[in-house]
């Protein structure tokens, strides 16, 4: 699927260093120098955290080490200078000659002064720079107003439409990691433990769990209610039902993928709530529409859950009390969904405009990653859930408010954490292309 890269890789590049020129200019500046980063090295050790580059660098150029530097100046080829440094320690990531560097001008730089020397070469005499990256001090060798606030804000909001190329990217994370679910779900049904069914996942993925997008959660029974639970138990085993939240990255780019499986000791009461799910969640995924602004999805899903949980008689009042009355937040207190990109909670989801102005989330939904409204090209995630989390319930226990739900139902389902569903959709300006069921059905 990914052979098209070569072709995709080069007009997404041309669109980018086109949208990246319009921004300088608009900001004052003549050309920009983005930094891959460096490692973090923990408190008082010598050993690095897992590298992450800057993702606006990634986002032009698929080299994920530390200390490389891209000089973006509109009219010219983009400058890599690479760090190459030889080294008997650490093996020396040489750049060579991949396909997607036919574009751009790259020197291996063996040194720090040299990799300066070649940048200062290049940066536009008496031009203005900015530097886009976390080491300050690079900025200061150079003198470059560093992450002025109105170019990353257009940067980020040209983010969220994705070019063809990011698209194909993340539809193969997508392909990649269904096979991860597809091996998890196996262990699972073979009486695994988390750590067992987590590491099916990985196995499947072919990769590093360092190279994961994030953390995978994998929940067995009521661990499923801890939102981001990262423990990985190997005690418990034959359980009732399984959470798995868990993606791949390709180029940089992640998959968020979660599905609920009852096990066969699950019972129908849960069966019949993640059937329910299952069907709200596509009903939710087919309104990713342009033009809709993704607070108003988020209340329809509030709308919707409520229903869900007034069908399973797990509520007592109709859906919109529970909406009204907070209750429906009890069980589904997390947002409906987020941009997904290089970083898997993607950037630009509280921008209302490319000059910065912001759209929060409001109040009684701050946990809303998103508040754009949806245009063709974007990729997000439709993830909604129902939890039973105690310490959302138990306010709720004592006074009038108490008859709204069955407490029967709650301890019933309770054993089960709860169920998400999540797939990645590409906003088109027709229907919505779903990422995830092209290589994970069910
Ligand atoms: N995997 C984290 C999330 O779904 O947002
Ligand atoms: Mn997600
Ligand atoms: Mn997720």
């Amino acid at each position: 699927m990914l052979d098209r890269t070569g072709d995709l890789w080069r007009a997404h590049l041309e669109t980018r260093l086109g949208g990246v020129a319009v921004d300088l200019e608009a900001c004052g500046f003549d050309a920009v120098l983005i930094s891959a980063g460096s490692p973090y090295i923990h408190f008082r050790d010598d050993q690095p955290a897992p590298f992450r580059a800057n993702a606006h660098f990634l986002h032009f150029c698929p080299l994920e080490a530390p200390r490389h530097q891209l000089l973006l100046r509109p009219g010219k080829p983009p400058f890599l200078a690479a760090w190459c440094p030889d080294d008997f320690w650490y093996e020396p990531q040489r750049v060579g000659s991949p396909a997607w560097a036919a574009d751009f001008e790259v020197v291996e730089c063996r040194s720090r002064p040299g990799q300066a020397g070649e940048i200062a070469r290049r940066l536009p005499a008496g031009g203005r720079t900015a530097f886009v990256g976390e080491d300050a001090a690079v900025a200061e060798t150079f003198g470059l107003a560093a992450n002025p606030g109105r170019l990353l804000d257009r940067m980020d909001w040209r983010r969220a439409v994705k070019t063809p190329y990011e698209v194909a990217c993340i539809a193969e994370a997508n392909r990649v990691a269904a096979d991860g679910h597809r091996a998890a779900e196996a262990a699972f049904h073979d009486g695994g433990s988390e750590m067992e069914i987590h590491r099916a996942f990985v196995a499947a993925v072919g990769c590093e769990e360092a190279a994961l997008p994030y953390p995978s959660i994998v929940g067995l029974d009521e661990k499923g209610a801890v939102l981001h639970y990262e423990g990985k138990r190997t005690d418990v085993r034959d359980a009732r039902t399984l959470l798995i939240d868990a993606g791949a990255r390709v180029r940089g780019y992640a998959s968020d993928i979660t599905r609920t499986r009852p096990g066969t000791r699950a019972g129908g009461r849960f069966r019949s709530l993640v059937a329910a799910m299952e069907s709200a969640q596509q009903a939710l995924c087919d309104g990713a529409r342009p033009g809709r602004p993704w607070a108003e999805l988020h209340a329809e899903a509030h709308r919707s859950l409520a229903g869900v949980l007034r069908e399973a008689g797990v509520i007592r009042v109709s859906p919109d009390e529970a909406v009204e009355s907070g209750l429906s937040r009890v069980f589904f207190p997390h947002g409906l969904g987020h941009f997904l990109g290089i970083q898997v909670h993607d950037v630009g989801g509280h921008l209302a405009h490319r000059d910065g102005r912001r759209a929060e989330p409001p109040p009684e939904h701050p946990t809303l990653r998103t508040t754009r409204t949806l245009e063709p090209g974007h990729v997000i995630t439709v993830e909604p859930g129902v939890y039973f989390i105690p310490m959302l319930l138990d306010p709720w226990r004592e006074g009038a408010r108490r008859r709204a739900v069955d407490w029967e139902a709650v301890e019933a389902l309770l054993p089960f954490g709860g169920v998400r569903i999540e797939d990645d959709v590409l906003v088109t300006d027709g229907a919505p292309r779903n990422l995830t069921r092209e290589h994970l059905p069910t």
